[in-house]
């Protein structure tokens, strides 16, 4: 059933174009972005949202908080659901509780949202499991549509929850009036492209191929990135860490110089994503910092950046949720093309389970 892909890894990366298609399908019409499944009075009373999740869905949660502050302008947050849990937090109702899962089974994430129910707070899920434990606890689901994902690590989960966010953005935004209908025309025609720009390139993969062999050994990654390409570049170490056991970290590139730059030397990859949309100057001036104490770079960007050692060329987008989608499937390719030169079971990667059901 790998449909002559290696694995289901591979085979998952390449059917995000049209699984996020399908998360689409219905959702956006007409200029406007509809969820059957919830009702507008779904923020009534609602000063704030929660967000809750584990993992890679707590990565896409992580992106989403830019979104919704930036075009619903509602107040959000989220929290790894596991923290979240014990630390006495103090629930309001004017929070709308909002999880994130693939499987619906998450015991911490599945526990975060029962406080929050038992707290008298409205509740969402955004799922891929109809029918899980998460979908009958909550008062509203979401679906995200992604098929039965196989791999352990999540690529095509990851992908669906971002458009989802993404889509529930705007639909908050619709609601509480808080962007002009110009800028929501934008949103919704940036929307629209993202299976395109899913659709995987030969040669973006080749080039990853090729690229992957100089990047086995070495001390350690860095993943860096800003604004919501910080999450994407968590995502991406936890994506390369899983499936080749190699250390890597994902750090909001302004950060580095608070410390984590001592670690630069040679040996140290630094992954830079280097979206033209958003704050380029300031990840670039990042980037140089690091160059300058020899961390052998590799950027991805549209634009070429002279003092990389590579350089992963992406498309030229009109809109920063294209890059990160675009930025989004380089990373899973490297990861994964490195894990094969490593000979390790993509799939099946040591000490992980593709539910967390236990805590
Ligand atoms: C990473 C991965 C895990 C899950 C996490 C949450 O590739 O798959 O980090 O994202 O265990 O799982 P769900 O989304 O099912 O709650």
């Amino acid at each position: 059933q790998k449909n002559g892909y290696r694995f289901f890894m591979e085979k998952e990366i390449y059917e995000q174009s049209d699984v996020v298609s399908d998360c689409m399908l219905g959702r956006v019409k007409n200029n406007s972005i509809n969820f059957d499944e919830i009702d507008e009075s779904i923020l009534d009373g609602i000063n704030e949202i929660k967000i809750c999740a584990c993992g890679t869905s707590y990565h896409a949660s992580m992106a989403a908080t830019y979104l919704f502050e930036r075009l619903s302008k509602v107040k959000c947050n989220v929290e790894v659901a596991s923290e979240f849990r014990y630390k006495e937090p103090l629930l309001t109702n004017d929070t709308l509780f909002i999880v994130v899962s693939q499987s619906g089974e998450t015991a911490d994430t599945l526990e975060a949202l029962k406080m929050a129910k038992n707290a008298g707070l409205k509740t969402l899920v955004i799922c891929n499991v109809d029918n899980s434990s998460m979908t009958r606890v909550a008062d509203a689901t979401i679906l995200t549509r992604a098929g039965i994902e196989k791999g352990v690590a999540s690529t095509k989960a990851f992908s669906t929850q971002a458009i989802v966010l993404w889509m529930l953005s705007l639909y908050f935004a619709k609601i509480k009036n808080s962007i002009s209908h110009d800028l929501i025309k934008k949103e919704i025609n940036a929307i629209i492209q993202v299976p395109k720009v899913l659709i995987v390139e030969n040669k973006l993969h080749e080039k990853t191929r090729r690229l992957s062999k100089r990047y086995l050994h070495g001390h350690g990654f860095f993943f860096i990135g800003r604004d919501v390409f910080y999450p994407l570049a968590i995502e991406g170490a936890l994506k390369l860490k899983e499936i080749s056991y190699l250390h890597a970290e994902g750090y909001p590139a302004g950060e580095m110089k608070h410390g984590p730059i001592a670690l630069a030397d040679p040996e140290l990859f630094t992954i830079a994503l280097m979206p033209k949309n958003t704050l380029y100057d300031k990840v670039k001036s990042n980037v140089e910092e690091l160059s300058a104490r020899d961390s052998t770079i590799c950027s991805i960007s549209p634009l070429e950046f002279e003092l990389s050692d590579d350089f992963i060329k992406t498309n030229d987008r009109d809109h920063y949720m294209l890059e990160f989608f675009e930025m989004l499937v380089v990373l899973q390719l490297l990861s994964m093309e490195i894990s094969i030169r490593l000979g390790n079971d993509v799939d099946m990667p040591r000490n992980l389970a593709k539910s967390v059901t236990v805590e």
